[in-house]
């Protein structure tokens, strides 16, 4: 196995920074330009690019990005998802100009007709036969809980340790001693103790997911089907069916969140695989870009919260905290049904799927010549390398892998190739419009500059 040598990635690392900065003048000036914006971005998380200052964006189609120094990138990163139909596909542009400026009513809190075609498509895909519209996959989850603690009347919801379900309060748990959730490294002023909310167990190990469950307190299991924000940890045979069997035998809901995993195909990984969650959740990709983002819930969830609304101790058609003003709206929901029905198709994924299967190989090509003590894992159209191998098993696992300095030689000397990944960690992901050649540059550009890292 080959050593990493850190003087050598340091110093690698300086060069690539040298050149990012020289070579983006305009996006350097503008960032420091920008001392109205808290962090001097328009959302603190795009602090997240390497190299002192982010990108700028001029302009992007397809799986191109081009910035405000006219450099042109394929883009891997997809808007960390967002985007994984491709930039301002043409469908979508279409719904979005004929409700925005022909029809007009971009938000009157009054339901469209596309709403319902939305809904049906979202059940041949993942079976649930209820939906309802977000603006995030943050508020699916945020709404999605409180329906979930509301049917089962009890109080916290499990979680895995490394998850990320957006900004929800009750997901950024750890397991703790004793049993106890406690609040995971950088948690912005949790609202309450984590362990009031929350249990946390480990990733494909059910054996704490038992424990957690045996108190008798959680309303519902919150879970990606493979974990994606801390690299992709895939579930090991018979986990997905075992939480499912553990949630029923306990009385928790299963939900489950596809926004990233939705990667796995047309119909998510829980068609490829046949789960059967209680809640689903999705957002990010299903509108094109556009904000949106959804839940569906079984028969028997709905029934469970119906009863409490027409009891009148739970409200969801006033502000009684499922809901928001332009959720659903006209605009979100055209460019949700113009991206399910044209863009995001059967024959997208398969080919996205092929080129993720290739952009594996060529970096596995790489890791294998070189002896590299890395792994890559796909789900789908996403890929990711991560340094460990094996590939991790859990959250844990791949959180001790993590290694801030190697991202940022890599991002950053991708970018210097014209390459875009996701900031956050290693991760790929394919949009319709990518190409062989596109991969073909990744796999060339990663044995490059790993080349130089374990000459
Ligand atoms: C699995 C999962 N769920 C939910 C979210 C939250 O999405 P948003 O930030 O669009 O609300 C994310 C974001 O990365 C995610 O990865």
């Amino acid at each position: 196995m080959t050593d990493l040598d850190r003087t050598r990635l340091a110093a690698l690392l300086e060069a690539e920074q040298a050149a990012y900065s020289e070579n983006h003048p305009r996006s350097r000036d503008l960032f420091d330009e920008a001392t109205n914006l808290f962090g001097r971005v328009p959302m603190t998380w795009m602090n997240m690019w390497s190299g002192g200052f982010p990108l700028y964006l001029e302009r992007a189609r397809g799986n191109r990005v081009t910035d405000v120094d006219g450099c042109t990138y394929v883009d891997f990163a997809l808007g960390d998802t967002g985007a994984m139909a491709g930039h301002s596909p043409a469908a979508t542009v279409a719904a979005v100009q004929r409700r925005a400026g022909e029809l007009g009513g971009i938000t009157t809190m009054l339901p469209s007709e596309d709403a319902q075609w939305v809904g049906a498509e979202l059940e041949r895909r993942f079976g649930m036969p209820l939906w309802s519209f977000t603006l995030s996959a943050t508020d699916a989850n945020r709404w999605a809980i409180r329906l979930a603690r509301l049917a089962t009347g009890r109080p916290k919801v499990l979680v895995f340790a490394y998850c990320y379900h957006g900004s929800v309060d009750e997901a950024f748990a750890l397991p703790g001693p004793d049993g106890k959730a406690e609040s995971r490294p950088g948690n912005v002023a949790p609202p309450v103790d984590l362990d009031l909310t929350t249990r946390a167990a480990t990733w494909n190990d059910l054996e704490s997911v038992e424990a957690a469950l045996a108190h008798g307190d959680v309303a519902a299991i919150l879970t990606e089907p493979a974990l994606t924000n801390i690299g992709i940890v895939l579930p090991e045979p018979g986990f997905m069916d075992g939480l499912r069997s553990l949630a029923t035998r306990y009385g928790s809901l299963l939900m489950i969140d596809e926004t990233h995993t939705f990667s796995a195909g047309w119909g998510g990984a829980i068609r490829e695989w046949g789960l059967q969650p209680d809640i689903f959740v999705i957002g990010k990709s299903i509108g094109g870009g556009i904000a949106c983002g959804a839940y569906g819930i079984s028969r028997d969830v709905a029934d469970a919260v119906t009863r409490h609304t027409e009891a009148g101790d739970a409200d969801i058609v006033d502000v009684g905290g499922v809901g928001g003003t332009l959720a659903g709206n006209a605009l979100s929901t055209a460019a949700m049904r113009a991206t399910l029905d044209e863009v995001l198709t059967p024959a997208a994924f398969a080919h996205m799927s092929d080129l993720a299967t290739t952009f594996t190989a060529g970096v596995q090509a790489t890791l294998d010549e070189l002896d590299v003590p890395w792994s890559v894992s796909r789900l789908g159209a996403r890929a990711e390398y991560r340094f460990a191998r094996p590939a991790p098993r859990s959250g844990e696992e791949s959180a001790a892998a993590a290694d801030d300095q190697l991202d940022a030689y890599l991002h950053l000397a991708m970018a210097n190739r014209g390459i875009l990944m996701t900031p956050f960690h290693n991760m790929a992901l394919m949009c319709p419009e990518t190409t062989r050649a596109d991969v073909d540059l990744h796999t060339e550009v990663f044995r490059e500059v790993v080349g130089a890292l374990f000459r």
